[in-house]
């Protein structure tokens, strides 16, 4: 079976199964992108925080000089920095990450949070390094990036890491719709009540983290983190249909019709994940799976919250 896809207003289609590429580390996400790109991966996502944007370019370039693929059959997606949405900063820096990924266009452009940082700050390390809403209005980040879409630089346009009440909002400003939600998203966190806002509306929602990102970087680990991969109703799904733990998570994903971009830089698996897009749960194993819902956030966005913020957490998360 071919991976499903999402069909947006304009006939584009975005495959469901995506390869994520935070985390992968200069050096190794080159070949792990001609990999997936040889094994029939279509959708891959970046972004330029994770720092390795121009190695996917180089990959990606090559897979097309190669005739590997052509360039319409891909989809690709990467975001707005924080940092950014001063309007003026949009354009640049999606003319930057175009630079790097080699591209004339991207498929979707996301605004990665709905936070805003001063334009010299990448990460904060106090709340003076913010901008507010008021400083720097999410209309505004958007109204920028629909000139971007104007300008033929991006294809769709979306968000990531919105709710339901910071969506809407932007809904209710927008000239061009915002056309995908990237959250993140497992049986953990199943994010209903945004689905079923996300469907609803005709949004596509992208479940980022799809693993639970066991590989996140120290300091947004904690301790206590509840089983997903090794879950009792994951492992019970697993052994029923004879896959993988992952498999279990990646196909739950695309059963109930999200987007999924789980990263991996190991050849076996990115195969593995790839096929887990084509295998279907029963209503059985998915009601198990939904009986693991704690709402838990492996990426709870403390850093956005820090004293002295003008974000909170519940700002961020709450009524999602
Ligand atoms: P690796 O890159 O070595 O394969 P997420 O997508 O939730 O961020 O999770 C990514 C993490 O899950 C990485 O550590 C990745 O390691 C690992 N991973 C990816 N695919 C699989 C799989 N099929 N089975 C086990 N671990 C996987």
């Amino acid at each position: 079976m071919a991976t499903p896809t999402f069909t947006f207003a304009n006939g584009d289609r975005m495959p469901a199964l995506g390869l994520g590429t935070w985390k992968s580390a200069p050096g190794e996400v080159a070949a792990a992108v001609t990999e997936a790109l040889k094994i029939g991966y279509r959708h891959i996502d970046c972004a330029p925080l994770y720092g390795n944007e121009a190695e996917i370019g180089e990959a990606i370039a090559e897979a097309i000089k190669s005739g590997l693929v052509k360039r319409e059959e891909l989809w690709i997606t990467s975001k707005l920095w924080n940092n950014k949405h001063l309007p003026r900063d949009v354009r640049p820096a999606l003319e930057r990450t175009l630079a790097d990924l080699r591209l004339d266009y991207l498929d979707l452009y996301l605004i990665h949070w709905p936070v805003a940082l001063k334009p010299e700050i990448e990460f904060p390390t106090s709340g003076a390094d913010f901008l507010g809403p008021e400083e720097a209005p999410i209309e505004n980040t958007w109204a920028a990036m629909e000139e971007t879409a104007d300008a033929g630089l991006c294809r769709h346009i979306g968000v990531s890491n919105f709710n339901v009440h910071r969506f809407k909002q932007l809904l209710f400003a927008s000239r061009v719709r915002p056309e995908v939600n990237q959250v993140e998203s497992h049986p953990l966190l199943p994010q209903a009540m945004l689905l079923d806002f996300c469907r609803a509306a005709g949004i596509a929602l992208t479940a980022y983290s799809p693993l639970g990102s066991p590989d996140r970087p120290a300091r947004l680990q904690r301790g206590d983190d509840p089983p997903l991969r090794d879950a009792p109703e994951v492992l019970e799904v697993a052994g029923k249909h004879g896959i993988s733990p992952a498999q279990v998570l990646l196909a739950w994903a695309v059963t109930r019709r999200t987007a999924a971009i789980p990263k991996s830089v190991n050849p076996e698996r990115l195969k593995q994940n790839l096929e887990a897009a084509s295998i279907r749960l029963d209503q059985e194993d998915m009601d198990k799976i939904g009986g693991m819902d704690q709402g838990y956030r492996f990426i709870n966005g403390a850093l956005w919250a820090m004293e002295g913020s003008p974000y909170t957490l519940d700002w961020l998360w709450k009524g999602q």
